[in-house]
């Protein structure tokens, strides 16, 4: 969702923005604009509807050469995308120039006020009413400096936000706010970049520091960085890092599509979240976020699961994971439906709220609410740093690395092997698993990443030849049983987020229920049907389809012959303990999803109306 870039400092702003915007657009947006303040200190600004690309064709000329500048990406909210409504957004006296990511809730009481008092608008956006907010007080109130006139404006307005605004009277600085989306400053040696994320500057540098929630920041070549609370305007000191990013990690090597070599990741992303945490020598699991709450951890009445898409559909995993392993009741819960429906939760309930991004609002609006109630909330989130993690009381990062491509892939195998972990060392510590049964179960685990590797060699081709025959198809059911339930709807998302193509995940055994009135000749099913579980009740679901004439796409394991027999493509993965069979029943599905949006010309990394980080409800 929306992206920003800003430099100052010695460098061509233009460049360094336009780049930056470039590694931001996986973020998913529908226009882009930019400003460059040039020598004599006058803004320079060009937006448009479409892309980066479109944004360079309208300003390539030397208008846009200076040393100060900030560009954006936008997802379209307040308004269609249109040139317009692209950021960014210059006050009525043509002198602040701003840049937004998120929603301003009450713009429209605002802009009433604004037009009494003679303001007028150019957009639909609640972003340039916030401007001219900003103009207003420096008006009205000639004693207040410009970081000030930014925070009145700001304690006026509700909602979400991470904002960086440009003074033509105040050359080579910015003042930045968040509440609710990130905003990461890079400091360089006499220079500074603003960013949504770290990928616009880290290979310029790696000294980084996260604005936190409600703090205001002036930046400029002078005076450096001085931070203050939006409400209070109490000085904070800030608070420098090193970033682990590398630019390796987001360029696409070789690769196509960012999403292919993040689905080929995997053996690695996996045992990266393995590493230092599953010991089998030791015959032990250690995580440091579990270990040091366990007790909280076992006297807990309930967990609650919450989480959203794709993280939504790793916390039903969870659910079976820890209910099988470890017998704690476990509920899960859509973040944005709990976070509206007035739940029971205690201080004898754990919320695990789970999320990639660490960003989405939904969640972190539900983790809020969880942590008013009194519940203990433990986060499991891949981005380093990011606002769930720091919002959380413990948590567990995933180390699959940065994920770019929008489609979760490499993310939601990572998060099956944290919920694995979680699940397994509950159940050891509970005793609900015996000696025995955790060692069977941690060497399993241990294994996964070889057989990912398997996975990845045996499917691709296959995936490739199935989806040349479907790619054309309007409509697919996924279908799966126990564990492997929440896979089929994991299969039916990634395909229908890349693709376009409507597609339903069902519990197997839900079929005949209603699905199957849509069962004929035309309609391709999907069936998750390893040598697990329930898998005799799979085979009478298969012989059902067939029966009505459905083509069947089975992922299978080697000894299977009974599916097999009956389905028109057998798609083989290695025989696994049920509980990790979501592991690699994942890999041919995203293959799938992947080959027929290919096949279709879709964008594949960056699908029309999906943002990666979800940081609007
Ligand atoms: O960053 P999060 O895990 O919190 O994101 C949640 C969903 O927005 C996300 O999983 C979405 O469904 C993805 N596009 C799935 O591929």
């Amino acid at each position: 969702m929306c992206g920003i870039v800003g430099y100052t400092g010695y460098r061509n702003a233009y460049n360094v923005v336009i780049n930056g915007l470039k590694r931001l657009e996986y973020r998913g947006y529908d226009s882009a604009g930019i400003v460059i303040e040039n020598k004599d200190g006058k803004h320079n600004v060009a937006k448009t509807k479409g892309k980066v690309e479109d944004l360079l064709a309208i300003s390539q000329s030397s208008e846009y050469s200076g040393n100060t500048g900030m560009g954006h990406t936008r997802w379209a909210t307040h308004g269609v995308p249109s040139d317009a409504n692209s950021h960014p957004h210059v006050s009525n006296n043509g002198k602040i120039a701003l840049v937004h990511n998120g929603i301003i809730e009450n713009y429209d009481s605002i802009k009433i006020l604004l037009i009494e008092k003679g303001f007028t608008f150019k957009s639909e956006t609640d972003t340039e009413v916030l401007v001219n907010l900003i103009q207003y007080f420096e008006e009205s109130q000639a004693d207040l400096d410009f970081v000030s006139c930014v925070r009145y404006a700001l304690n006026e307005v509700y909602g979400a936000y991470a904002i960086c605004v440009m003074h033509q009277d105040h050359k080579g600085e910015f003042v930045v706010a968040r509440l609710g989306s990130p905003l990461a400053v890079g400091i360089g040696k006499d220079e500074f970049f603003i960013a949504s994320d770290a990928s616009p500057f880290v290979e310029f540098t790696k000294d980084a520091l996260y604005l936190e929630e409600g703090h205001i920041a002036h930046i400029s070549l002078k005076d450096g960085i001085e931070i203050r609370t939006i409400t209070q305007n109490e000085p904070v000191q800030p608070a420098i890092q090193e970033l682990k990013l590398s630019l390796e990690q987001i360029e696409k090597g070789g690769y196509e599509h960012f999403m292919l070599k993040e689905i080929f990741e995997q053996p690695k992303s996996i045992h990266d979240t393995l590493r230092g945490r599953l010991l089998v020598k030791e015959e032990t699991i250690k995580m440091a976020g579990i270990w040091d709450h366990l007790e909280r951890f076992s006297k807990a009445e309930r967990i609650i699961i919450i989480a959203c898409g794709t993280s939504w559909h790793a916390g039903l995993i969870g659910e079976y994971l820890i209910e099988e392993f470890a017998r704690i009741p476990v509920e899960v819960e859509y973040a944005s439906e709990f976070r509206y429906r007035n739940p029971i939760i205690t201080n004898k309930d754990i919320v695990i709220a789970i999320s990639q991004s660490g960003e989405t609002a939904d969640t972190m609006a539900a983790i809020k609410l969880a942590k008013e109630k009194g519940a203990f909330v433990y986060g499991i989130c891949n981005v380093v740093d990011s606002s769930i993690a720091r919002i959380t009381d413990a948590g567990s990062y995933t180390h699959a690395g940065p994920e770019i491509g929008v489609a979760s892939t490499k993310a939601f195998t990572a998060q099956l092997t944290i919920l694995s972990l979680i699940a397994l060392k509950l159940g050891k510590h509970n005793g609900s698993l015996s000696n025995a049964q955790f060692m069977e179960l941690i060497t399993e685990l241990d294994a996964i990443p070889k057989k990912v590797q398997e996975v990845l060699e045996n499917t691709h081709e296959i995936c490739k030849v199935i989806a040349k025959e479907f790619a054309h198809t309007t409509n697919f059911l996924y279908l799966g049983r126990g564990f492997n339930f929440p896979s089929a709807l994991e299969g039916a998302l990634k395909l229908k987020e890349i693709s376009y193509i409507h597609a339903e995940g069902y519990p197997a055994a839900e079929m005949k229920h209603g699905p199957i009135a849509l069962i004929d000749e035309n309609m391709p099913i999907v069936i998750i049907a390893p040598k697990v579980g329930h898998y005799d009740k799979v085979v009478s679901n298969v012989q059902e389809i067939k029966a009505r004439k459905g083509r069947v796409i089975a992922v299978v394991n080697p000894t299977d012959t009974q599916v097999r027999s009956q389905a028109d493509y057998s798609i083989e993965i290695p025989m696994v303990n049920e509980a990790f069979s979501p592991i690699l029943a994942a890999i041919p599905l995203q293959f799938l999803a992947y080959h027929i949006a290919l096949i279709r010309g879709a964008n594949v990394d960056q699908p029309r109306n999906l943002a990666k980080s979800v940081t609007v409800e």
